[in-house]
């Protein structure tokens, strides 16, 4: 028995019409959510349009015995934004789940990135999670409840070579969620990012994109892919996306990587790092050369979730060291 569910629940997945998202709409219309299917239904790297990708998941969610509804505006926009949620709010009343998975990528090396290549994706991935996530906030907050799951990217967090356009967008996903998390908290709003990998459409512009990926990329991309075999499907990113949109799951501001089956937490953290003496006069540059090693010791380390957490850390490793009481 499912003991997850979505009875009652209206959730919104963007970019719905394939990959990642279409898995995810189905899996919540399976488990009783009513579903908005977004989907502009253009290529793997953002050109045209179709109302085929939106259309095609709807039916085949219909045909499974659950609701939904598809919208076909770009997420790129403010008025397409507004009217993904409008969409979920006129034909059932509410929205309680955002998954904001809709984009695209236009890879090309940083030297040789175009305002065509930076532009569209910085809208796509940044600007829809505003666009898309304003409204659909603004609803949340007015019912007292909303689960909200930004897509960030591992390229973002860890870095590949040839997507600085998506990695800048994808990155910004961490401090946005955050904020939406914090300020969220009041009105029953959880915000996370999930860091997915699947073998999509995407996969063809991985790596090679709008170019032939260099021999110094490939060498950064080393990772050992045998214990992944059949595991790089959205099926198996749709079980954590899920818990984290659910109502069960109470967890918040947080980054979460689904990776081959490997479930993990990725976390920003500040090591414990060297304190300069007390007093006004600020340590020099070479005090900063002499301690370095120090610095970048991940020996204990904190995980702030405000800057005013990281004030208290800090001050802890000055007690530590001896420099405050
Ligand atoms: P996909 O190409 O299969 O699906 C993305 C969908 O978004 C497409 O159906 C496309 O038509 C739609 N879309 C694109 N622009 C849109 C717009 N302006 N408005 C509405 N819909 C639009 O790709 P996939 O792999 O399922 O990717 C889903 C999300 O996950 C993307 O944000 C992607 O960047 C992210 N991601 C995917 C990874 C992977 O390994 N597949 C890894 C990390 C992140």
């Amino acid at each position: 028995m499912n003991q997850i569910r979505f009875d009652g629940r209206v959730a919104v997945v963007t970019g719905a019409g394939n990959g990642l998202g279409r898995d995810y709409a189905l899996e919540l219309a399976r488990r009783g959510a009513k579903v908005v299917v977004n989907d502009l239904g253009g290529s793997a790297s953002g050109v045209g349009a179709s109302k085929d990708a939106a259309s095609r998941v709807v039916e085949e969610i219909r045909d499974l015995g659950g609701a939904a509804v598809a919208n076909t505006d770009s997420v790129a926009t403010r008025a397409g934004g507004a009217a993904i949620v409008q969409t979920a709010l006129d034909t059932w009343g509410k929205i309680d789940i955002l998954i904001s998975n809709a984009g695209f990528l236009r890879n090309n090396r940083f030297d040789d990135l175009t305002d065509e290549q930076i532009d569209p994706i910085i809208d796509v991935h940044l600007k829809a999670a505003f666009y898309v996530g304003q409204p659909a906030y603004r609803a949340m907050r007015a019912a007292g409840y909303g689960r909200i799951l930004f897509t960030g990217s591992a390229s973002a967090m860890f870095g590949h070579a040839w997507q600085a356009n998506y990695a800048a967008g994808k990155g910004a996903m961490l401090g946005l969620s955050n904020v939406v998390a914090l300020e969220g908290s009041a009105y029953g709003i959880q915000s996370n990012v999930i860091l997915p990998t699947a073998s999509s459409r995407l996969e063809g512009e991985m790596n090679t994109g709008y170019l032939e990926i260099p021999e110094f990329a490939k060498s950064l991309q080393s990772a050992d892919f045998s214990a992944s075999e059949g595991r790089v499907t959205p099926a198996f990113n749709t079980p954590l996306a899920l818990y984290l949109v659910s109502e069960a799951c109470t967890a918040t501001h947080g980054v979460y990587s689904a990776n081959s089956g490997r479930y993990s937490r990725v976390r920003i953290c500040a090591s414990e790092g060297w304190f300069a003496p007390m007093g006004s006069t600020p340590p020099s540059v070479d005090d900063i050369a002499a301690h370095f090693d120090q610095i970048c010791t991940l020996g204990e380390y904190s995980e702030p979730m405000t800057p005013y957490d990281e004030f208290t850390a800090a001050a802890k490793a000055a007690r530590k060291q001896g420099v405050h009481s």
